[in-house]
């Protein structure tokens, strides 16, 4: 298995370009089988939920064809209604193939993903919306079982204990594309990565208005046809580049992303003193002296902080004088990083379902346990701020969302290297 190797580090400086988003992405992948016509893709990243969810679109009938690294055809002409358990289970993302196969082939059979290291991933809301959708919906045997033969656009209110769903809204604004009548869907996310599969969804010849708003209004049409999308910049992927310059104290330019994807995010690192220079595409991290301003942080769905900026913003807390309070509002368990950064020094403390935080702790490296792709970004960000050397072992998380994380933080002078569990000093290799 490979592991990274990271060196405690000195400023970064340089360019570092941003990909495509995988949270985009990967609905825009299920998208395509809404129509039998051909749908170009451009900047999908080469990640391994892309090459899932490929997978899963191949066994549902898709053809796909790369032409170039990071433009995928995919067709659609012929497919089925059924994604079974052994390709679903490998990544949960897959449960957006619902919303696309009830639209077009008025039925679904969909393996309900597992656990996951985060905590509990109900989709009681995904299902609440297709009932509302007026589809016949049944759980047996592991598997989503939809009917939507009497499919009907209506009224539909898809907020749950923690507010909106980014999938759920996906799902649901999915099928509703090709139901009958209109769909008002009240309480729908309004992160960037759903107003993107909204825009595809658009040039597919889809009738919504409100994108980007809580609400929004879809018409249903006949069918829908093939179109060419640029899928949107990783805004997940630039701020943990800006916190790799800022723990660094580098000078670092994140570029290909708008700072308006980034709100609340910046937000909190102008709180926290970080001199930065915004640009229409670019986010400059300046050096500073001294330490930085401690913050306290609760993540909410979009404009708000997001979630999987977490646990990369709690790195670069334990380096702040003062002591940082961090809650975690979409998913409270989402502090498996933390126990891993206490080995490495940092001195944090859970409390029910928030992370404080007391800084200018000296970090020290560490052979430590990548739990998830944010958390596996934490580490390797605190690595940067650690002396000596810190291995990270399960990194196949990070390369679920991070492209070529090592290659493009290497060209910028971090000491990040892929390596081999067999290349790790004996003691250190885990049972
Ligand atoms: N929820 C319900 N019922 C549902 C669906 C969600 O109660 O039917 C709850 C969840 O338990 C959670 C909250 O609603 O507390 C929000 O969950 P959401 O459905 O929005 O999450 P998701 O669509 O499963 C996406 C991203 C996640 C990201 C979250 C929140 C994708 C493929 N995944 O998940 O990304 O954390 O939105 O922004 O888009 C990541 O990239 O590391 C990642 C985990």
């Amino acid at each position: 298995m490979d592991v990274f190797k990271v060196s405690g580090n000195g400023p970064l400086r340089g360019q570092i370009k941003v990909g495509g988003a995988k949270n985009a992405a990967l609905p825009i992948l299920a998208a395509t089988l809404l129509t039998d016509e051909t749908v170009v893709l451009r900047n999908v990243p080469d990640l391994s939920d892309m090459r899932f969810m490929l997978e899963i679109l191949r066994h549902v009938g898709a053809e796909t064809v790369q032409p170039e690294p990071g433009v995928w055809e995919i067709t659609s002409k012929k497919i089925t209604h059924v994604a079974p358990y052994d390709l679903v289970r490998k990544m949960r993302a897959s449960v957006c193939l619902l919303g696309p196969l009830v639209a077009r082939m008025r039925k679904a059979e969909v393996s309900i993903p597992g656990g996951c290291v985060i905590g509990p991933r109900p989709i009681d809301l995904h299902i609440k919306g297709l009932k509302k959708l007026n589809c016949q919906v049944e759980i047996a045997n592991g598997y989503v079982h939809v009917d939507a033969s009497e499919i009907q656009g209506g009224p539909i209110f898809l907020g749950g204990r923690s507010g909106s769903t980014v999938t759920g809204t996906a799902n649901i604004v999915m099928a509703a594309t090709l139901a009958p009548g209109t769909t008002r869907l009240e309480c729908a996310a309004c992160e960037p990565e759903v107003v993107d599969l909204c825009n595809m969804l658009v040039k597919m010849g889809a009738k919504i208005t409100g994108i980007g708003s809580p609400e929004l209004v879809i018409t249903g049409v006949e069918k829908l046809h093939g179109c060419e999308h640029s899928v949107i910049a990783d805004r997940i992927e630039a701020g943990t580049f800006v916190i790799a310059g800022a723990i660094t104290r580098g000078d670092v330019t994140v570029k290909g992303i708008a700072p308006k994807l980034l709100g609340a995010f910046l937000d909190k690192l102008e709180e926290a003193g970080l001199p930065m220079e915004l640009g229409e595409d670019y986010i400059r991290v300046l050096p500073y002296e001294g330490s930085l301003k401690t913050v306290d942080v609760v993540t909410l769905p979009h404009p708000g902080y997001p979630t999987d900026l977490q646990a990369q913003l709690g790195a670069l807390m334990t380096q702040t004088e003062g002591l940082s309070i961090i809650t975690e509002r979409i998913y409270p368990n989402r502090f498996m990083h933390v126990p891993e950064l206490q080995r490495m020094g940092a001195d944090i403390s859970i409390e029910g379902p928030s992370a404080i935080i007391k800084g200018a702790s000296k970090l020290s490296g560490a052979p430590v346990m990548a739990s998830d792709l944010r958390a596996s970004a934490a580490l390797i960000l605190a690595a940067f701020a650690a002396e000596g050397d810190t291995w990270i072992q399960r990194i196949y998380h990070l390369d679920r969302g991070y492209e070529r994380f090592e290659q493009k933080l290497s060209a910028i002078g971090a000491k990040i290297e892929r390596l081999k569990d067999t290349d790790m000093p004996k003691e250190l290799l885990e049972d």
